[in-house]
């Protein structure tokens, strides 16, 4: 069985990871969506909720695997016996990034290689932040997110805000 993984912080998942996941599926027989734990980024959803938020919208779903990891992904990949990452690349200013983690992987796992996928033109400029801060903002995220993300996401950004006031 032909396999890839597809790690990234996915706070929260977008429309462009969701493109890359369904183009993923025509190539592989399985592609592991894997939700990243300890990252230096702050991030909105706990780990276990950005996975079944990913779980949720894929249940069904045939090909596609949801799991969640900590630590180093080329050791998660050697536990797995996976062999390929799947990355999609928006704009050129991710190249750098890509590049920079592409390597990292291959210097500590020679077996490991990167695929990217250019991410479709629409999705393009999308970026988990930049819906944060729509949502945040009271703006519509429709067409960016699907509307689960979207609802999970005013609750979440509901929830911190109260907590803000109280302690004020
Ligand atoms: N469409 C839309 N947005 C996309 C996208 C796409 N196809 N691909 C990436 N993005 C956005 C994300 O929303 C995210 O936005 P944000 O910065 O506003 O949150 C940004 O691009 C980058 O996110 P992501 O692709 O999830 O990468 P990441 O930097 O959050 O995650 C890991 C990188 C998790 C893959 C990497 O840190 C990792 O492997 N960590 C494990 C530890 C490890 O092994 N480290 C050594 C690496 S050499």
């Amino acid at each position: 069985m032909k396999s890839a993984i597809y790690p990234g912080s996915f706070d929260p998942l977008t429309y462009g990871h969701i493109n890359i996941i369904n183009r993923g599926r025509k190539i592989f027989d399985r592609v592991v969506v894997a939700v990243a734990g300890n990252m230096s980024k702050n991030t909105t959803f706990t780990i276990d909720e950005r996975a079944d938020i990913i779980r949720e919208l894929f249940r069904g779903v045939k090909g596609v695997e949801v799991v969640s990891f900590r630590g180093l992904l080329v050791n998660y990949m050697s536990r797995r016996g996976i062999r390929t990452i799947l990355r999609g690349l928006r704009t050129f200013s991710d190249f750098e990034y890509e590049f920079q983690m592409a390597m990292g992987n291959k210097k500590l796992a020679q077996e490991v290689e990167t695929l990217f996928m250019i991410t479709e033109g629409e999705y393009s400029y999308i970026s988990s932040s930049i819906i944060k801060e729509i949502v945040a903002l009271g703006g519509s995220a429709r067409g960016m997110v699907p509307p689960l993300v979207e609802k999970q996401l005013r609750g979440k950004l509901r929830v911190e805000r109260a907590a803000v006031r109280r302690g004020r």
